[in-house]
């Protein structure tokens, strides 16, 4: 009965939104055509030769230098063979869609949607390569749409969407459900179904926050976009809340990459994204993306005795240009640490005692890893730590580690 009612009022934003872009013709019969693997080559040139500003926007991304082969090419049947069936069918919705969406919203949420939509799209694709993920094609335009959503909410209450985007909430669909009647998921599933793209894709972009589902072995694409979702948060984007350190573990497993590998997947990305908004014609500079080099480096140590959370909180300092402490050093000379991160879920108890006096010393220095649940051991409850979330920003960094040195 809920479902219901929140799909009408999904349906009623959707009609409510005044120039609702349709996706142009020629693009939808490309994408339906190529959803039909017995496709030719001839059968895609026949349509797409209909339209001379595709056909350009093609044949310049097949001889760009990501596609570029030995020879140019000059048609859309030579553009459709080097650049495969399945890159074509995610350029076309990547053009249809970045054509129909420019001017639906003001441009500051336009330019949010997109840093968000691209470091994802880029972000999930690499991960599917560097995992052997069999076709990683998919996962680059799940990435690009899965908050299409938040772009119809922001054309129809621009105010009642920065107030969502300012307070963060923890419940950020219920949150959804109480401003706009309806959520992000609903709305973008709607709009991608009238736009009569792959059921595949409406999907995904309806379940991509249904935690059970896109943890599941059964759904890879999904487990590899809500990952890059969630390591876009490294650059301060996306607005979704963060998720439990068990999920980013199972998450990273499910996408078959190792945690030693992610600190090299973010400096692909980062090399990648400012070509992908260049090659999908996105305005924008790519200056959110934080180089690595700029900062000081700091030594930090890592309090956990979860081998997954520790790993990766290396990984992301590896990439953002500091050095993780070992505990031993750390206890050793508590004055080598610039900043100490206590993991309040997986601490063992014995040790934290025996480290209070030192924790205690490095008290302005000291943190707790965001956790649902406070810490269970009296003294770190009394200093009322302030949180660092599990993936670290460069700024949260800058703001608690020991500058005088
Ligand atoms: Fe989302
Ligand atoms: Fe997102």
């Amino acid at each position: 009965m809920l479902a219901t009612s929140t799909n009408q009022k999904a349906e009623e934003i959707v009609k409510g939104v005044k120039n609702l872009p349709s996706l142009p013709a020629v693009i939808q019969k490309l994408i339906m055509i190529l959803e039909d693997l017995s496709c030719s080559t001839m059968d895609i040139e026949r349509i797409v030769s209909t339209d001379p500003a595709l056909t350009a926007r093609i044949l310049k991304l097949a001889n760009s230098p990501l596609y570029k082969g030995v020879h140019e090419v000059a048609t859309i049947s030579q553009a459709a063979t080097r650049l495969g069936f399945w890159k074509l069918r995610d350029v076309a919705i990547s053009i249809g869609t970045t054509e129909s969406l420019s001017g639906m919203a003001d441009e500051k949420a336009q330019q949010t949607y997109w840093h968000h939509a691209v470091y994802t799209a880029t972000c999930a694709n690499i991960l599917a390569k560097t995992g052997g993920m069999p076709i990683p094609e998919e996962t680059f335009v799940t990435g690009l749409l899965h908050d299409i959503g938040e772009l119809v909410f922001a054309a129809v209450s621009p105010e009642q969407f920065a107030l969502l985007q300012a307070i963060k909430p923890h419940n950020r669909l219920g949150k959804e459900e109480e401003l706009f009647g309806t959520t992000h998921t609903r709305i973008g599933n709607l709009l991608l179904k009238q736009w009569l793209l792959p059921k595949r894709l409406c999907d995904t972009v309806r379940l991509h926050h249904n935690e059970q589902i896109y943890t599941s072995k059964r759904e890879p694409v999904l487990s590899i976009v809500a990952l890059a979702d969630m390591m876009s948060k490294v650059h301060g984007l996306g607005s979704e809340p963060n998720c439990s350190a068990a999920t980013l573990a199972l998450l990273i497993k499910r996408s078959g990459v190792n945690v030693d590998q992610i600190s090299e997947v973010l400096r692909q990305v980062d090399q990648q994204v400012a070509n992908t908004q260049k090659d999908l014609e996105i305005a924008g500079d790519v200056s959110f993306l934080t180089p690595p080099s700029s900062s000081r480096n700091y030594k930090i140590a890592m309090v956990s005795s979860q081998q997954s959370t520790t790993m990766w909180m290396e990984q992301l300092l590896s990439y953002l240009g500091h050095t993780a402490l070992p505990v031993s050093d750390f206890m050793e000379d508590p004055e080598t640490a610039h900043l100490v991160i206590l993991d309040p879920d997986a601490s063992n108890t014995a040790l934290l005692t025996r480290m209070q006096p030192i924790l205690e010393q490095m008290q302005n220095h000291l943190v707790i890893l965001e956790s649902e649940t406070a810490p269970a051991i009296g003294f770190l409850a009394k200093m009322k730590l302030p949180e660092i979330p599990l993936f670290l920003t460069q700024e949260k960094i800058r703001q608690y580690a020991k500058t005088n040195f």
